[in-house]
């Protein structure tokens, strides 16, 4: 008697588990609990007991009917409100995965400079932002009444605090802290007093390079670039220095890669020069060494700066230097 109960009910379950869609409860609907359903049958063959056995055989099997109508119920109710949501049920999809976030094209960037420059025995130093005007100008050969102050729009805290306003601070405080031989880049936030438009911001990201030592020359410095500029953009990539003026370099040059958009042929990029500006460089001044108590009678060192986001702009073939600071994640998740 319960033998026949268990089978139906276990039937009721396995059956159950086949279901994929609404299309497929009725049969099953039909199978246990239609009019010639399973449960419909053993109500039927109730004749065949022993009178004794015939109610209790009743009330089980009216007891398994009304849990087989509510699961089914249930089942209903489930496939109804997946497939109004335009979904079938189908449990065997893979969860969805949270979006991790990823890093941004300018920490790509730097990380990537940071790496050819590991890989040339560079290694890498760290300053703070805020700066004091000793470090930021004074030891860089940039007295109070200089005219190159202008050449930087500075945001000053105090008359004595400052924004820094380049990386270059950071080559007198590890001059300062570290003897020669030393061989650094300092990647790092810079400040500005500028109204943002699509070549300027407020703020951006520069890398400082320095390296001090006996018998250092300009020729070193030239290598470096060029080894950079190859790594970084590829071997066709071609460097100029073009004379220049800094108060803590002499002599100063700026230096320009050929550009990667035309090859050197002149674009809308590169404003038909076939050149692309990347910043400024030369050897270090004999009056920072002072100010940094360097020995200028021993020691000559190089000096370069390099603009991240230019050359993220340069990489990426982005023409406003703001969407990088916008964090609109349509551009971020190219990334
Ligand atoms: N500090 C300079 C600037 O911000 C760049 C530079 C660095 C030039 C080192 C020469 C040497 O423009």
């Amino acid at each position: 008697m319960n033998e026949i109960i268990e089978k139906i009910r276990a039937e009721f379950l396995q059956d159950s588990k086949a279901i994929k869609s609404l299309k497929d409860l009725e049969p099953f609907r039909v199978k246990f609990l239609g009019r010639k359903g399973l449960i419909s049958s053993a109500f039927d063959r109730m004749g065949e007991l022993p009178k004794e056995e015939r109610p209790l055989f009743g009330k089980a099997l009216n007891e398994l009917k009304k849990e087989l109508e509510a699961q089914y119920q249930e089942l209903l109710n489930r496939f109804k409100r997946a497939e109004e949501k335009g979904h079938r049920l189908d449990l065997t999809l893979p969860g969805r995965k949270p979006f991790a976030g990823g890093r941004h094209p300018l920490l790509k960037v730097a990380d990537e400079i940071k790496d050819i420059f590991r890989g040339l025995g560079f290694s890498i130093e760290d300053g703070p932002e805020i700066e004091n005007d000793f470090y930021n100008f004074e030891a860089l050969n940039i007295p109070k009444t200089h005219p190159a102050r202008d050449m930087q729009d500075t945001l000053y805290i105090t008359d004595d605090i400052l924004l820094r306003t380049h990386t270059s601070p950071v080559q007198i405080r590890v001059m300062k802290r570290q003897k020669p031989p030393i061989q650094m880049i300092a990647p790092g936030r810079v400040y500005r007093r500028d109204t943002p438009d699509a070549s300027h911001s407020p703020f951006f990201h520069q890398v400082e390079g320095l390296v001090v030592d006996e018998g250092i020359t300009f020729a070193d410095l030239k290598g470096v670039i060029q080894a950079f500029a190859h790594r970084m953009f590829g071997k066709d990539v071609k460097v100029r220095f073009r004379p220049s003026f800094f108060p803590f370099t002499e002599p100063s040059a700026e230096y320009d890669f050929s550009c990667v958009f035309c090859g050197g042929k002149g674009c809308r990029v590169c404003k038909n020069t076939g050149w692309m500006e990347i910043s400024g460089a030369g050897m270090v001044h004999p009056n920072v060494f002072k100010a940094a108590g360097v020995d200028p009678e021993k020691y000559t060192g190089y000096a370069f700066g390099m603009g991240i986001d230019r050359i993220a702009m340069i990489k990426y073939a982005i023409d406003d230097i703001r969407i990088f600071f916008e964090n609109d994640v349509r551009f971020l998740n190219q990334f």
